[in-house]
């Protein structure tokens, strides 16, 4: 499958690496595609290329690996009608908009996925914790699109679960927070590897 990924940040190189291993091909859509740092990124990605957002979007999955606050700018006069999947965290004031909500506002003809929010890129391209695959939480009002990023999900060795509908999307945002509350405080494990272990397993602790 043909997959856009906007931004070439943490998020982007790690899930364009796990998705171009798993055999599929990854456009970034990249405000600089000629930057050196995004040719070295293709280079090192096989299976990857550079090119304008607009030329990203032309893919029937686009991910948004971008800062919350530049969602905006970017989907704006975009036109997309894909499967657009969501990774991006914010901290919201309260009544205002889940992020989630902002997306699905600002694309309105596309199948917004929440997924790929709830652990570090760090996970995204080594889920698997001493033979035991992270959950990957996945969250979203189109059925068929939610299936297809849940195989997504597995093509990069999560263990995927439906968390359920749009209105499940900003609890996988609170769990975001919490785990990088965590994170900023200091007030859960030591190192970032442990956080990550402790969030890849919270589901299956049930
Ligand atoms: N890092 C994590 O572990 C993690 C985990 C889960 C979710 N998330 C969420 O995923 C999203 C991406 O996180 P990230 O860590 O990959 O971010 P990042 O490393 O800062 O990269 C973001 C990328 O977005 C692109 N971009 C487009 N418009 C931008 C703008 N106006 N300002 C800055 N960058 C812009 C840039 O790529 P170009 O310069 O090539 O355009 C940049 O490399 C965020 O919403 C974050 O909350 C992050």
């Amino acid at each position: 499958m043909e997959i856009g990924i906007v931004g070439t940040g943490s998020v982007g190189r790690a899930l364009g690496t796990g998705f171009t291993r798993a055999g599929h091909t990854v456009r970034f859509g990249t405000r600089l595609p000629d930057r050196e740092d995004v040719r070295e990124l293709v280079a090192s990605v096989a299976g990857s290329e550079a090119g304008p957002v607009a030329w990203a979007a032309e893919a029937p999955v686009l991910v948004l690996g971008v800062p919350a606050d530049s969602v905006t700018a970017i989907l704006d006069g975009l036109d997309y009608d894909g499967v657009l999947v969501d990774p991006t965290n914010r901290y919201p004031t309260a009544g205002e908009e889940s992020q989630y909500d902002v997306v699905s506002r600002l694309a309105p003809d596309a199948r917004v996925v929440k997924a790929f929010n709830t652990l570090g890129a760090e996970v995204m391209t080594d889920p698997d914790f001493d033979g035991v695959a992270a959950t990957m939480l996945v969250a979203g009002e189109d059925v068929a699109a939610k299936e297809t990023v849940i195989g997504l999900a597995a093509d990069l060795g999560f263990h995927p679960l439906d968390a359920g509908d749009g209105s499940a999307a900003p609890s996988l945002e609170d769990l975001a927070r919490l785990w990088i509350r965590l994170a900023v405080t200091g007030s859960g494990p030591a190192s970032d590897h442990e956080l990550g272990r402790e969030f890849a397993f919270v589901v299956h602790a049930r």
